[in-house]
Formats: structure tokens, sequence, C-alpha cells
């Protein structure tokens, strides 16, 4: 999964004519997955900066935030934001926690929710617009927990779309047939369509050569559209 990060505080600045945004993101010194910033997040939080006038008021869940990076930029972009990661995962809610308050953003409310749990934090979830999920499928044992919550998630919120950002480490990751199963469709958003085609992206060098890809998942209709 790449190597141990250290710790500290990464800044990052995005930008486009005269409009920045300026964030802090606290990480913390450990091998696990939620301490850091990971590239997918860096390419997914320039998506959200490029599309700022459509997050206005929107309902947003990240899932398996970590240290937060595009569900932060979103609220500061004007969106309505919760975070989460998996309830088992104390340490990755207190980063979600850190990163808020590092942006002035004390009030996000930050869940436990762990992939394909029908829990009562899930359960009681307020109406969805959009759902967060950068490099979340890292691993093909989650791949169908996590499209589980998807599903969930989209069923109640028909209208809802599924952001998400993934690292291609292997010739052979696929989800089409979770996706076909779970009856979701997908759309694949160019990298360049948003300016992401590039190594170093809001001041960091953190995409590096990475193969980020990104995609827009949603129901499919009944007619398999
Ligand atoms: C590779 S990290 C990505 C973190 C962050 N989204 C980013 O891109 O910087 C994967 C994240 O998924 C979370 N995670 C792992 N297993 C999970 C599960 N079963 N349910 C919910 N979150 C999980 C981890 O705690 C971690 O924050």
């Amino acid at each position: 999964m790449g190597e141990p990060r250290r710790g500290g505080v990464r800044r990052y600045r995005f930008t486009e004519g005269p409009a920045a945004l300026a964030l802090r993101i606290p990480e913390v010194l450990d091998s696990q997955y939620g301490m850091y910033v990971w590239p997918c997040a860096v390419v997914l939080a320039q998506y959200l900066w490029v599309h700022r006038s459509s997050l206005l008021g929107k309902r947003v869940l990240e899932i398996g935030a970590g240290v937060s990076l595009p569900g932060v930029v979103a609220a500061k972009c004007g969106a309505e934001v919760t975070l989460s990661d998996s309830e088992e995962l104390p340490q990755c809610l207190r980063n979600c926690r850190r990163s808020c308050l590092a942006n002035q953003l004390p009030h996000i409310p930050v869940l436990g929710l762990t992939w394909g749990r029908v829990s009562p934090e899930l359960l009681a979830l307020a109406p969805i617009d959009i759902i967060l999920g950068s490099d979340v499928f890292f691993d093909p044992k989650d791949f169908e927990d996590i499209l589980t919550t998807i599903y969930f998630l989209l069923e109640k919120n028909p209208h809802a779309q599924f952001w998400t950002t993934y690292q291609v480490r292997s010739a052979d990751w696929s989800i089409e047939a979770l996706l076909c199963k779970w009856k979701l469709k997908s759309i694949h958003v160019p990298l360049r369509s948003f300016g992401a085609d590039k190594e170093h992206l809001g001041s960091s060098s953190l995409p590096g050569r990475h193969t980020i890809e990104m995609m827009i998942i949603s129901l499919a209709r009944s007619d398999g559209t």
C-alpha cells in the first residue's frame, strides 16, 4: 500500500483563477490506512473543488474517510457533510474529528459506519445527495461489503450518487460483476476533465505517477440502463 509516512500537518491549496482554498490535514505516525492522506483523496478533493458551485447545500456523506481531505473540502465549499469510518477503528474516527478541528469545522458529525453492516447509525442517517469514497476499493475482500452499504444508501436516496476514486494496484481489479449484481451503474470520469491528470495537485506531490481513476456510481434503472 505504499511507504509509511511521517506524522505532522500537511497543507493543501486548491486554486482556480482568483479562487483559492487552503487546508491543513493532521496525519499520524502509523502504518494503518486511515492515518494519512492517500493519493486518491487529493484527486477526489480536486474534483470537489472544480465542481464546488454544485456542492452548496448538498448533503454529503464520506465513507472510509480516514483523515477526511475530500469531506473537509466539500464542507469548505458549502456542503452539509457527515464523515464516517469503521466503527471498529476509533483512531480513524478521531482523525476525522482532528481534521475538522484543524480547519475550523467543529460541528461536522462523525459516525462509525462499517461497510456491509446495517447498524442503527446507518439506519438513522438523514437524507443524502452525494456519497464520497476515496481509496476505499483497496482490498477485494471488502468490495461487496462497500457496495452493499452503497446500495442500501442509494435505495433510500435514489437521486444520490457515489463519487469515488481508486488506485489501480493490480491488473485484475474489477467491480463490474458486483455492480451488475447490485443493480448499480458506473460512469468513468477522465481525470483530464477536472485538471487532475497531473503529478502535483492541491500543492501536493502525492498523486505522483500512481494510476488513479474516478467513477460515479448510481442506481441502474429497472430497464438496466
Ligand atoms: C486506504 S484508506 C483511505 C483513507 C482516505 N479515504 C484517503 O483516501 O485518504 C482506507 C480507509 O477505509 C477505512 N476502512 C477500512 N475498512 C473499513 C470498513 N470495513 N468499514 C469502514 N471503513 C473502513 C480505513 O479506516 C481507512 O480510513
